[in-house]
């Protein structure tokens, strides 16, 4: 892949990367096709990556599927579909790590402590074999977004991030490969997530600043699903994830949940 990538770049030709664990849906092929417009070689990461998940977590069970992402990829026009193994990645004697402090102990990083060194750790390791001039990342997973930004920024990467809208079902449920996991009832209670935004969003359109009226009107609707159970909402600056009393200007307004066993997340940004 290195080697691929140095005279690609030699030619002078663009290389577009969208790193995934697989198990495509259609919040990974907008990415792809944003990114085969924006690149004479797309490559697209297959690594269900073992050092972001946590001990008691779903490595084991996450979704593969691996030929039909093959297909997937191929019909939106994807050159490469780079898929190595956890031992390729990291061999007996692995012993680095990326670690973007701060950033990645709020929110998700509460409830899943080493899970973004995990995340950026992996991504340096792809940017420096993939070689991208370009990577894509969708808003679904808005922290991961801003916590791969501030690494960027803060170790000079030579690669420019593309963050894309979050793409959702008919109903508003957020596309996740984590959603094959749920069963029709826990499929019909997750959509209060995207609900407490939608209502969050209404609230700040009909002028209310406060986070903390916010934040318990979205915790009162999201409390009348016995199946869902909040880990965190929160209301935050975009760029450094600290909790606003009020909202001025931009906020992030990020949330997490368990649907039965499932782990879900979503958010919404506001911008006044
Ligand atoms: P994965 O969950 O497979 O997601 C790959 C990319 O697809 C991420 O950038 C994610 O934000 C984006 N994505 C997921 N659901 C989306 C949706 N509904 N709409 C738009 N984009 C969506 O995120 C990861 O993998 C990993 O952490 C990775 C970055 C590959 C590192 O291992």
């Amino acid at each position: 892949m290195q080697v691929l990538a140095d005279r690609v770049r030699t030619e002078g030709k663009k290389i577009g990367l969208v790193p995934t664990m697989g198990y495509l849906h259609e919040g990974h092929l907008s990415l792809l096709r944003a990114a085969r417009k924006a690149s004479d070689l797309l490559v697209m990461s297959l690594f269900v990556n073992p050092t972001q998940f946590g001990p008691h977590e779903d490595y084991a069970t996450y979704p593969r599927d691996f030929e039909r992402d093959l297909d997937l990829a191929s019909s939106e026009g994807t050159d490469i579909v780079f898929a190595p193994t956890a031992a390729e990645i990291y061999p007996a004697g692995y012993t680095t790590w990326v670690e973007v402090a701060g950033l990645s102990d709020k929110l998700c990083g509460k409830s899943r402590p080493g899970h973004f060194r995990g995340v950026t750790t992996v991504v340096t390791k792809l940017f420096n074999i993939v070689k991208p001039h370009v990577a894509f990342f969708g808003q679904k997973d808005a922290q991961q977004a801003i916590i791969i930004r501030r690494m960027v920024q803060d170790l000079n990467m030579d690669v420019n991030i593309e963050v894309l809208p979050t793409v959702r079902e008919a109903d508003g449920l957020a596309l996740s490969s984590r959603n094959v996991y749920l069963n029709d009832r826990e499929r019909q209670a997750a959509l209060v997530l995207n609900r407490a935004l939608k209502a969050a969003q209404e609230l700040v359109q009909s002028g209310e600043r406060s986070s903390a009226v916010i934040l318990s009107k979205m915790s009162e609707l999201i409390g009348q699903e016995p199946l869902v159970v909040v880990d965190y909402i929160a209301i935050t600056d975009p760029l450094t994830l600290e909790d606003l009393e009020k909202i001025d200007s931009k906020a992030l307004i990020a949330l997490a949940a368990k649907v039965g066993k499932t782990r879900l997340i979503d958010n919404c940004m506001v911008d006044l």
